[in-house]
């Protein structure tokens, strides 16, 4: 797989032990969507309101959250900040900035709206483990992209892409947002009556038209963040995430169908009108 070595076309050395690293790593994530698309064809997305008899025990459901999800924020910034062996350039401007837009959406993500969560169900340990080990490599390569080996001159700040990718990428953590809210406020009574309160049809905004918007959104998200830093870490963690949150949201709009007979037939699973 050399052809898709990033070094390729930089004036990196393909023999040095980090490139070699990094390459690595980013052979793992062009087999991680094939590995999530096979996996949803014989399994079911195993946490939430599709676990089923997951073997293994489980983690506590928001404590086991804000871990595997701070893991993402913590190595991208050690990767970001530690020195390389390569001769590579400074990070700039550019590149906090981008530094910046991870940070948000995973701060938000693992502490804010953990915290403000009135209730999370236990997560089984396979796919909080899996979650880690994904998010150690994600935040390694594309830390280490931003930070070391891509170069982000000022001038990349009034590219074009730059531009339409952080739009993008701030219309779908936006919307992201409004959509877990709604979904947070679905479970404000969850105290008064456990069972009762755990699952309802969610309403509004997003809800109106699509089961997942927060998952739409998520992958709006990391597809601005690719086009904004053009780099092959980011596109990858793109495709990523659509590979594991579309047929997540498939099974989670049938499930919602088999268990609520009123639910809304007019709605799709995540893309508007389509799917
Ligand atoms: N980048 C990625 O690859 C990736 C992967 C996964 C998630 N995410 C993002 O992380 C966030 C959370 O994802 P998730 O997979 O946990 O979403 P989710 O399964 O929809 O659950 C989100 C929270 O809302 C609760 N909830 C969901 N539907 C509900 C309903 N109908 N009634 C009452 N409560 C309901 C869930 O309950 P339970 O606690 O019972 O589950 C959970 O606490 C999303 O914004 C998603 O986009 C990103």
């Amino acid at each position: 797989m050399e052809f898709l070595s990033f070094a390729n076309h930089t004036h990196y050395d393909v023999q040095d032990p980090e490139v070699l690293l990094l390459n690595r790593v980013v052979y793992f994530y062009v087999l991680f969507p094939v590995i999530a698309i096979v996996f949803s064809c014989v399994f079911t997305s195993p946490y939430g309101m599709l676990a089923n008899n997951v073997p293994l025990g489980t983690v506590p459901g928001k404590l086991g959250w804000m871990i595997m999800e701070a893991v993402s924020p913590i190595v991208y910034l050690l990767s970001f900040f530690v020195t390389s062996s390569t001769q590579s350039p400074q990070p700039t401007l550019t590149s906090y900035i981008f530094l910046g837009l991870w940070l948000t959406h995973y701060i938000n993500r693992s502490f804010i709206t953990v915290w403000r969560s009135p209730y999370r169900s236990p997560i089984p340990v396979i796919p909080f483990l899996s979650g880690i080990f994904f998010n150690i490599g994600n935040g390694y390569m594309n830390g280490r992209w931003v930070g070391v080996f891509g170069y982000y001159p000022k001038s990349h700040l009034l590219s074009g892409h730059f531009l339409l990718g952080v739009s993008i990428f701030l219309l779908g953590l936006i919307g992201n947002i409004q959509s877990d809210n709604i979904l947070m406020k679905l479970r404000s009574n969850y105290h008064v009556d456990k069972e009762k309160n755990k699952y309802k049809i969610p309403y509004g905004l997003y809800f109106n038209y699509l089961s997942c918007p927060h998952y739409f959104f998520e992958i709006l998200e990391w597809s601005g963040y690719a086009i904004a830093t053009n780099s092959i870490p980011a596109f990858l963690f793109a495709l990523c995430t659509a590979s594991n949150l579309i047929p997540r949201a498939i099974q989670i709009h049938q499930w919602y169908k088999t268990t609520f007979i009123q639910y809304p037939t007019s709605r799709k699973a995540i893309i508007p009108l389509i799917l």
